[in-house]
């Protein structure tokens, strides 16, 4: 079946959407997006994902409403069969005549599709220990992906499905999700920076644990920290919360069966998914 998209507020069969070559997005990778799931036909953190994107919307200046945002998300849901999944949905600076570094004020383009996804037995992860090699923006979520996209597909070739990069020695997050990781029983996770994108699900698994009084700590840590560390995870909208059974290029100490990753998982599972 032909996924369902969505462009400039109508919704079609993907297949019949048209975008210029002069777009921005094409030509400049001038746009911000989001990932956001569905269970149940029910969004999920809807309003905290409508927040980060005006976020990506005021840093890179592009001027979008973030209402038309909202009400064509809305639409392309109620528009679906779909019950369980995700929309991808990215705003560009819009359509140019000439390709100009310059940008000018312009109409923004807007661009969704939907996923069937299910968010159950996630595999534990292959992971690859990289250089962050990306900009200094990592704050916004922006479709310049490029950064990521090499070093996944660099892991890839070594069986891995995730990378957990690091600038100069320190971690920051992994290729599509955000980290954490357990050691003397207490739970750790990079503190905000421009440096990490500030995780919709890493904010609800801080939630989870400090409901749960667990020992926690956000922090600036390193690549020896890992090699202690007891356990590992990695965040994210379509991932949830999964762990690590190995970093092929690394000896740490991890061991899949964690009571803490339990605790969280069960509470996360039970707030979104019951
Ligand atoms: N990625 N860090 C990066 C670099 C990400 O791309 C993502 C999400 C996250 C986790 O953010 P959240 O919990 O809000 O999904 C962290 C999405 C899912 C993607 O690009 O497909």
């Amino acid at each position: 079946m032909p996924k369902l998209a969505s462009y400039n507020g109508k919704v079609d069969s993907i297949e019949n959407i048209k975008v210029s070559p002069m777009s921005r997005a094409f030509l400049f990778s001038d746009s911000v997006y989001e990932v956001i799931s569905f269970y149940k036909k029910k969004f999920i953190d809807f309003e905290t994902h409508l927040d980060r994107l005006k976020h990506s919307l005021n840093e890179t200046k592009i001027s979008c409403s973030i209402e038309d945002c909202k009400t064509e998300i809305v639409k392309l849901l109620n528009e679906s069969k779909c019950e369980d999944g995700y929309i991808y949905y990215q705003v560009s600076r819009g359509v140019d005549s000439i390709r100009s570094h310059f940008f000018k004020e312009s109409d923004c383009e807007r661009f969704g599709f939907i996923e069937e996804f299910s968010f159950f037995n996630q595999s534990p992860l292959k992971v690859m220990l990289v250089d962050d090699i990306r900009w200094q923006r990592c704050d916004i979520k922006s479709t310049s992906l490029l950064g990521n996209v090499l070093q996944m597909n660099d892991a890839k070739s070594a069986g891995c499905n995730e990378i957990l990069m690091h600038k100069n020695g320190e971690l920051t997050e992994g290729g599509a999700s955000n980290i954490f990781f357990v050691k003397n029983k207490t739970i750790f996770t990079p503190e905000l920076s421009s440096n990490i994108l500030p995780g919709i699900t890493r904010h609800q698994v801080i939630k989870i644990i400090n409901d749960k009084k667990l020992n926690f700590e956000e922090g600036s840590y390193g690549i020896d920290d890992l090699k202690e560390a007891s356990s590992i995870w990695f965040t994210s909208t379509t991932k949830g919360i999964v762990g690590v059974e190995e970093i092929v290029n690394l000896e740490t100490k991890i061991n899949p069966e964690c009571e803490l990753l339990e605790i969280c998982k069960n509470a996360f599972v039970k707030r979104y998914f019951s």
